[in-house]
């Protein structure tokens, strides 16, 4: 049980990536609140994870969202230990000047606002309490960008750097940060990423990653599972690459 007694903030767990690190984190022993746009998913997340989990619906680029739902998860588990900042979007993968000002706008509030949003609603709790981590899903397109997913890349590239920038600042509250970057995953999101879903298409994406295949849930859930458990009270500011070699 690597988080006994620990209580965690899941973003975007209904499905994908931040599921399966919900359930990694309940299997570990933790509490978990799943937040997600889609509450009615977040619940049936919740309820498939167990009682140790409970959904809560918020919107992570809205601040009035964000402090309402952290204000919920501290009063259900009177103290928060863990933040995972999974939820993310991106625009479908087309040439750069074809994705519209909306959407733009909408890709850095969910990846990058969020961020700074979930930041003023927790890291005062976590100075108050001696401490606490933080966990940004990043991404490999923000260190090895792939064409057509241009504004996307530019947001996980500012996630994987938020990440170092805040570990530094953060370090002497005892407030770990760190960074996951995936390689393209077995997700819902995998088809906006590729543009469409084919055996083709496939192939292409997992041409370039010498692993040969794509990341999954567990994949990332493992490496969340060492950067927020206390084995690795010593990193922070890192950004680790689960890609299967993608960025070397
Ligand atoms: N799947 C990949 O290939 C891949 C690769 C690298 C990084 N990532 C990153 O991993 C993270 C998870 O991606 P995934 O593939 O599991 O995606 P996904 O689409 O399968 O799941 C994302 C979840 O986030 C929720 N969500 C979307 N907008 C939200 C908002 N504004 N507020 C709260 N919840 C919201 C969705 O409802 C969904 O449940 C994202 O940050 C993504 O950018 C994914």
């Amino acid at each position: 049980m690597r988080l006994k007694g620990k209580t965690a903030l899941i973003t975007g767990a209904a499905q994908g990536f931040g599921f399966g690190i919900a359930e990694t984190f309940v299997r570990e022993g933790a509490r978990v609140a799943v937040l997600d746009i889609n509450g009615d998913k977040a619940k049936e997340a919740a309820k498939a994870i167990g009682r140790k989990a409970f959904a809560v619906a918020c919107d992570v680029g809205k601040g009035k969202s964000v402090d309402s739902a952290v204000a919920k998860v501290i009063a259900r588990f009177g103290r928060l230990d863990i933040v995972v900042n999974n939820a993310g979007i991106s625009h479908r993968n087309q040439p750069m000047l074809d994705v519209s000002e909306a959407e733009f706008d909408r890709v850095f509030d969910v990846n990058v606002k969020s961020i700074y949003l979930m930041a003023k609603a927790t890291v005062p709790h976590f100075r108050e309490h001696g401490g606490g981590v933080i966990l940004n899903i990043g991404s490999t397109a923000g260190v090895r960008p792939r064409p057509g997913l241009t504004w996307y890349n530019g947001s996980k590239g500012a996630a994987n750097l938020l990440s170092k920038s805040m570990a530094v600042e953060l370090a002497p509250d005892r407030i770990r940060v760190n960074a996951i970057a995936p390689v393209a995953g077995e997700t819902p999101l995998l088809a906006t990423f590729m543009g469409e879903d084919t055996p083709e298409k496939r192939k292409a994406f997992t041409a370039t990653i010498p692993w040969g295949r794509f990341s999954t849930p567990q994949d990332i859930a493992n490496a969340a599972l060492f950067l927020c458990s206390d084995e690795s009270e010593m990193v922070t500011g890192s950004v680790l690459a689960v890609d299967g070699g993608r960025c070397v």
